[in-house]
């Protein structure tokens, strides 16, 4: 059986590394190099894809991911699209005031809305299955293979066992099964699970491409680091690096398996991009540090609470005129918005937020939907702006761009 506490703890040269790390790290240069990453889906585009040769998996991955695509846009917008029709058909006005269990409850009244829901939730949960089941059978195989990145660069990996970790970050978060700190390859399988999740759309990090060239840069140009907090499996702090050639970029995530095949993925891309397992509230960066700051999708899955830490941490390690561009659908797109304006109203956009919050292991969405980010930024000190240009226009995952600047 497979031991996941021997594969935590800290292989002696890494822990090595970790002391010798700040005088590894190479002075960038002042002069800003910036190079629009390509977002074609050419795989020749250098960017490690996950696929692996085991025809089992590739199967079960392409049966999944084809019936993912088909719930998401075959099912799901006939239960959307029969609503109306339901609600009528029991006398419930369609903006009438339900908590969000008790709309998701009545919703299932509809067989085509509970058939559509209960498709989602066990597509998910059968990929999940496939994949630990994959990682876990093949463990000594990957296991080596990241033991030996370890110890590989260009870049470095600092790994911190005796992380205390808030309780909000061992949720499941997705159903995953072990979230982001309980698994050993969590790397592995979250990345293996987002070929479904963006349903192919993203094999080559197109999405993570997209969003580094949409960073905007400090009014006076000048890019030395960067930090992507949250940076899961590294897709955007890798574009980053490609982005800004000469600066230190860095990846920091509370999961320590997260930064290990964060690790791994950049040796294998030969990106020179440095990873520490560290908390966005607690980075341990100095003071004035950071020219840009950016995170995608890490703000709806942590509390009110952390987020407002986290963004006074990231005002801290900003030096002054940095900016901190945090990607997430929870980042109101107008000024007034409120959560109404972010979720929708009514029976059905409750249901839709009960499914994803309880069913796809998403807790903190209806905290986060009513946080108003913009004006805690500016409580610590951020000028904010938003920029209406959306991040891939007319795609999947696309959302407004927040910019707040730290006052120079
Ligand atoms: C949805 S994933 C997004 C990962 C990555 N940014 C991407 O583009 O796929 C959210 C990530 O935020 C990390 N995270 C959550 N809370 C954190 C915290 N307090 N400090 C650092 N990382 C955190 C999780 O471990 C997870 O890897």
């Amino acid at each position: 059986m497979f031991n996941r506490r021997t594969v935590f703890a800290v292989p002696a040269a890494a822990a090595a590394a970790v002391g010798a790390l700040t005088s590894k790290v190479t002075q960038a240069a002042t002069a800003v190099k910036d190079i629009k990453v390509d977002v074609s889906t050419d795989k020749e585009a250098k960017r490690h894809d996950i696929h692996t040769e085991d025809l089992d998996l590739n199967s079960a991955q392409a049966f999944l991911t084809g019936f993912r695509k088909y719930v998401a846009r075959n099912v799901s917008p006939v239960a959307r699209s029969r609503a109306e029709a339901y609600l009528a058909s029991k006398g419930v006005a369609k903006d009438k005031e339900m908590s969000s269990p008790e709309a998701y409850a009545f919703m299932l009244g509809d067989p085509v809305y509970a058939w559509a829901s209960r498709l989602s939730v066990t597509t998910q949960q059968l990929t999940w299955h496939t994949l630990v089941e994959h990682y876990h059978r093949n463990a000594d195989n990957y296991m080596s293979e990241m033991e030996k990145a370890d110890k590989s660069g260009p870049g470095t990996l600092e790994l911190n066992p005796d992380l205390r970790l808030p309780e909000y970050t061992k949720h499941e978060i997705h159903i995953q099964p072990g979230g982001y700190v309980g698994d050993a390859f969590a790397g592995h399988i979250y990345h293996s699970g987002t070929k479904n999740f963006y349903q192919e759309e993203n094999d080559h990090d197109e999405i993570h491409a997209s969003l580094a060239n949409e960073l905007r840069l400090p009014a006076d140009g000048k890019v030395t680091r960067v930090l992507d907090l949250g940076c899961g499996i590294g897709q955007l702090t890798t574009a980053c690096k490609d982005r800004f050639p000469q600066a230190e970029v860095w990846g920091i995530d509370v999961g320590g398996p997260m930064v290990r095949y964060s690790h791994l993925r950049a040796t294998k891309l030969n990106s020179e991009v440095h990873f520490a397992q560290r908390l966005a509230e607690d980075t341990k960066f100095p003071d004035n540090h950071f020219d840009i700051i950016t995170s995608y999708i890490m703000f709806h899955e942590v509390t009110q609470e952390a987020s407002r830490k986290i963004i006074a941490e990231a005002h801290r390690i900003l030096r002054p005129g940095g900016v901190f561009i945090p990607y997430d659908f929870v980042m109101p797109p107008k000024e007034q918005d409120t959560a109404a304006g972010r979720r929708g109203t009514g029976v059905v956009a409750a249901a839709g937020s009960y499914a994803g919050s309880r069913m796809n292991g998403e807790p903190f969405i209806p905290q986060q939907s009513v946080m108003n980010f913009p004006e805690e930024m500016r409580k610590v000190g951020f000028t904010t702006a938003r920029d209406f240009a959306p991040v891939r226009a007319g795609k999947p995952f696309t959302f407004p761009t927040l910019v707040a600047t730290k006052t120079a």
